[in-house]
């Protein structure tokens, strides 16, 4: 029998795109290796959303494509997407696939043979019109959560951001699709959907009169069950009161809002090209934790922006020091070539990035401890998701929070209830009840 393996970078989209490839492989007979074991082929799923993403990127072809001197090399993704040249350049590379043909990779691979030259699928993602295809899959894999994709693409071209020129315009999946595959998961046992996208407060934005809080609702009124649906990030102009009133009102709906804030200063949002102001922010994130209580709001943000000076970072921090969050995902601002901000004269050294970095990964942890500090006393429903060690077992809240408890079952993929006692580092301790 065939064996392939995968190696994904980046974000969620991409992992449940390399899900789907598994599983066309798995339907054409290949059996799936681990990555760091022999294969016949071996396919790298590629991000480019920084440099650091980048070198990665090439830094796993290389490694794969000098040492897999036999097998099949493919590479795809949004850094193959983006520079095909460079992947070309690499020895040893058999196949570049761009995303607009990444998923015909398992058919694709049928015609190509190990040889000195490179074969290459790229058609310009930025004409893409298609709408997203149904996906079922045949067999659950290992997790107790579901990512499904509803859509792809972005038109918002915010200055530093070179994922529009890598994932296209915004497509969507069909209603009635997404309806049938969450179905369909929770029949092949999944308690949680997790909605991915590039821009997924887009959703519908190809389809007359359709949008992302009509699909949350059609979702929620059509799919009965006890399960939970957890949106990805959404961008602060698209987290509508319908929305939220979902929100508050049906407890399947997740209480977790990812949202991009980016930066916390006017004039460096002004110049980030995003639509929204500080006070907006500030005004939503309040918003929503009154309306939603034990909300988990998480939030993008960026050090380093051109022409970011000390009086812009200190608006960035003070502004999510005095939010209620569960948390910070950092970024060092990141020159993409082919943005508009990677011509602006102002860059910001990298040492000055590092260090406000540094400040806001601190500040992540102090939000974290003070949102956690809450919870001791309080119960919590979980889906419990892994196992730990010996009768050890961890599951996450529908508001985020990852929780330790003992239990004689095996209880992954249920949901259960746990008191909690204690908080211990980024995770909560807790006692079944
Ligand atoms: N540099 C650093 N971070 C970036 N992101 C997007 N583009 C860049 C860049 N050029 C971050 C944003 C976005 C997240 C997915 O990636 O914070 O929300």
């Amino acid at each position: 029998m065939k064996t392939a393996a995968f190696y994904t970078l980046g974000c969620k989209v991409n992992q449940v795109e390399t899900e789907q490839l598994k599983e066309q492989f798995l339907r054409k007979g290949y059996e799936i290796v681990p990555f760091n074991g022999p294969a016949d082929v071996y396919v790298i799923n590629t991000c480019t959303v920084t440099h650091v993403s980048d070198r990665k990127s090439r830094a796993m072809v290389r490694r794969i494509a000098r040492q897999q001197k036999d097998s099949l090399v493919v590479v795809t993704g949004c850094w193959a997407e983006t520079d095909p040249h460079q992947a070309t350049s690499i020895e040893g590379v058999d196949l570049i696939v761009g995303n607009r043909d990444k998923e015909k990779i398992a058919d694709l691979i049928d015609d190509v043979k190990k040889s000195e030259s490179v074969t290459t699928y790229w058609r310009p993602v930025s004409e893409a019109a298609e709408k997203l295809p149904l996906w079922l899959y045949s067999q659950p894999h290992e997790r107790t959560r579901a990512f499904i994709k509803i859509q792809d693409g972005c038109q918002s071209y915010c200055t530093y951001c070179i994922v529009p020129y890598a994932r296209g315009p915004v497509r969507s999946k069909e209603p009635e699709d997404v309806l049938h595959e969450i179905k369909q998961l929770l029949q092949l046992g999944y308690k949680e959907i997790v909605l991915t996208g590039i821009h997924i407060g887009q959703y519908g934005k190809d389809m007359k009169g359709y949008n992302l809080e009509q699909l949350l609702d059609e979702i929620l009124d059509k799919v009965p069950g006890d399960y939970r649906l957890r949106p990805g990030s959404i961008e602060i102009n698209e987290i509508t009161p319908p929305i939220l009133a979902l929100m508050s009102q049906d407890n399947r709906l997740c209480r977790h809002l990812h949202i991009p804030l980016q930066s916390g200063s006017d004039s460096i949002l002004k110049a980030m090209g995003r639509k929204y102001d500080r006070e907006d922010f500030r005004r939503l994130v309040n918003e929503v934790n009154e309306q939603i209580p034990g909300i988990a709001v998480t939030v993008d943000i960026m050090a380093g922006f051109p022409g970011e000076i000390e009086a812009d970072f200190a608006d960035s921090f003070n502004l999510l020091e005095s939010l209620k969050l569960l948390d910070l995902h950092v970024f060092k601002y990141s020159r993409r070539p082919g943005t508009r901000a990677a011509e602006y004269l102002d860059q910001i050294d990298e040492k000055t990035k590092n260090y406000r970095s540094e400040q806001l990964l601190k500040l992540a942890d102090k939000k974290r401890s003070e949102f956690l500090s809450t919870y001791p006393g309080q119960t919590l429903r979980l889906l419990v998701e892994k196992q730990t060690g010996p009768g050890q077992y961890t599951g996450l809240s529908d508001n985020y929070l990852e929780v330790s408890f003992t239990c004689e079952n095996d209880l992954r993929g249920e949901f259960v209830q746990v008191q909690i006692e204690s908080v211990q580092g980024r995770q909560l301790r807790g006692r079944l009840k």
